[in-house]
């Protein structure tokens, strides 16, 4: 690992970008190299077998790009494959989550309080969250919801519509949510409809989403580490995708300029 490496960070799709946008605003000279896993999307109705078979395959591209860290950038792959790909991994690269940023800020700011939680089925059914909030003797009162059509619904450009208007009235409606002060987003993708969701709560309900928490982890162990780049100015970052989608092109475009090339990388060969 040395501090010129890039960052390696991986999703399903366009919800990792949040993530990326995140670390890209706070540690600007830092490279990275994204993977968009579009060939296997959405992730959050797999199985957790599936995912840690597609979670190592890509973890080989960024060892492959030499990355320092890799970043999971996806809730349903944090769940399903966080603990074997750090044995995968081992010494080549460090393993970053974006679950345990979010369950340590959720336990400091909201003991004592109902938090609700939206996300994929793969990650409410792993009960990930609620494991580690009793892990730490914490008393938030977590409440979690599956809300599977939302990823495939932002990732096919449908934010801002009245299809997610009916369908985030309809998930946020439930009886699961009722009371709740704050609401974690867990699922990357679901910053893009943050506005959304906020106004249906009409600015009465904190909206949590990973992306500034997973940011500022990363920082805080590459300056322990002595790993940040010492490079100035804007470095290039590298897009790949497992399959090429015109969403994932513009929606890569609005966060990272309109220069952004993507690269066709299958995960297997007969892809
Ligand atoms: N953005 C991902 C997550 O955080 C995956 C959504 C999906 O592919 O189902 O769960």
């Amino acid at each position: 690992m040395t501090p010129d490496a890039p960052i390696g960070i991986f999703d399903s799709g366009i919800g990792g970008l949040t993530v990326a946008h995140a670390i890209a605003t706070r540690l600007p000279h830092e490279r990275l190299v994204y993977f968009g896993d579009t060939a296997h999307l959405p992730y959050g109705d797999k199985s957790e077998a599936a995912i840690q078979a597609y979670s190592i395959r890509i973890a080989d591209v960024l060892l492959q790009k030499n990355c320092k860290v890799i970043v999971i950038a996806c809730n349903s792959a944090s769940s399903a494959a966080y603990e074997l790909l750090k044995e995968y991994v081992r010494h080549q690269a460090k393993v970053i989550n974006v679950i345990d940023p979010m369950v340590e800020y959720v336990a400091k700011h909201h003991a004592h309080q109902k938090v609700g939680l939206i996300g994929t089925k793969r990650t409410v059914l792993s009960n990930v969250y609620q494991r580690k909030l009793e892990e730490r003797h914490s008393t938030v009162d977590l409440h979690a919801l599956a809300t599977p059509l939302l990823a495939p619904m932002i990732e096919e450009g449908f934010s801002n519509s009245r299809i997610s208007h009916d369908l985030i009235d309809q998930y946020l409606s439930d009886d699961t949510l009722s009371e709740i002060r704050a609401l974690v987003l867990a699922c990357t993708h679901y910053p893009l409809i943050k506005q959304e969701v906020r106004d249906y709560f009409q600015g009465n309900v904190d909206i949590l989403d990973s992306s500034e928490v997973v940011a500022q982890a990363l920082d805080q162990y590459l300056t322990q580490q002595s790993l940040k780049s010492p490079a100035q100015g804007t470095p290039g970052h590298e897009f790949l995708v497992s399959d090429y989608t015109d969403s994932f092109e513009a929606s890569t475009k609005i966060f990272f300029g309109e220069h952004v090339h993507l690269t066709r990388h299958p995960l297997w060969a007969r892809e």
